[in-house]
């Protein structure tokens, strides 16, 4: 899977990429990630990225005209085209969607093929909100383009003719999208096929791919007990088994594997209930909890 950013601050990236789990899957071939200056697109002598905003207010807008650049040295095109503008590059557009853009464009234009296309994204804090499901869905595309906006904005034809989709990484402003870029490269790249050592522990943890199993009972246990079941992770211990006077619960020292996942699945509804109850709630009305953890909740809510 490749990523290409396009970004202002290109050098942020380099201390992402160098570390961890990354750099490893850099190293083996597993993900690319190429990090484009926009400024490499520009042609004046100030190499100049962006300009005032039309109707006046705060802040400088990211010019279209890098950007758009950046796109096309990476042989990305407009998804959506006039026709008459393309009477002789048609062929390109054979099989193309006869689906319009929701934005109030002319009736002429056209969404260019999507599967020759990678998905372009603009990381903005008007996006909609990134999610591990999301994440899962990257990770299935070949090729993803993150455009880094800074926080007053990038021009809006940018997001007409090129994005796929507009994301967020939470409800908060940051001074440009270079941080949630690395958050999306970093929650998509850990779930490709031979990124962890371990295959299954991307599916054991919160929002894991096994939330989405809904079913409450497998032989009697709790299916969601094989992956976090849309709650939040219960709580991990290593060696010593004291340490500055606390000790290590005494279910996780013992061996009784069953006595085990039920301590962890109430630690799962402890936690979730007091940092997420909104994702309680949701798994609720999912259905994956069992009688025993709404009788374990009950008794939560009444401590
Ligand atoms: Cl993607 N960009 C900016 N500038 N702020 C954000 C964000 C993105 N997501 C949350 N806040």
């Amino acid at each position: 899977m490749r990523f290409d950013v396009l970004t202002i601050f290109p050098g942020f990236f380099s201390g992402f990429l160098e570390n961890g789990i990354l750099r490893r899957a850099l190293v083996e071939g597993l993900v690319e990630v190429a990090v484009h200056d926009l400024r490499n697109f520009t042609h004046d002598r100030h190499r100049t990225v962006d300009d005032r905003p039309f109707g006046g207010g705060e802040g400088m807008v990211l010019k279209p005209q890098p950007i758009a650049e950046a796109l096309a040295s990476l042989g990305i095109e407009p998804k959506i085209v006039r026709p008459a503008a393309t009477v002789e590059s048609s062929a390109l557009y054979q099989g193309m969607t006869s689906v319009m853009p929701t934005s109030a464009l002319n009736e002429d234009w056209a969404l260019a093929p999507a599967e020759s296309r990678p998905t372009v994204i603009l990381l903005s804090a008007q996006g909609r909100p990134f999610t591990q499901a999301l994440a899962r869905e990257l990770a299935s595309r070949n090729r993803v383009v993150l455009i880094c906006g800074r926080y007053e904005g990038v021009d809006e034809r940018i997001n007409t003719l090129y994005c796929d989709m507009e994301l967020s990484i939470g409800d908060y402003v940051l001074s440009g999208g270079e941080l949630a870029a690395a958050v999306v490269i970093d929650a998509t790249m850990r779930l490709l096929p031979g990124v962890l050592g371990n295959e299954a522990s991307s599916e054991f943890e919160s929002f894991g791919a096994a939330d989405s199993d809904i079913a409450t009972e497998v032989d009697g246990v709790p299916r969601s007990q094989h992956g976090a079941g849309g709650l939040l992770d219960y709580p991990h211990y290593t060696r010593p088994a004291e340490f500055a006077g606390l000790q290590v619960p005494a279910p996780l020292l013992n061996g009784d594997h069953q006595a085990i996942r039920r301590w962890r699945r109430e630690q799962q509804l402890r936690k979730t209930l007091a940092n997420r109850p909104d994702l309680l709630e949701q798994a609720k009305r999912f259905g994956a909890l069992s009688q025993k953890d709404l009788e374990f909740i009950e008794r939560l809510d009444t401590e």
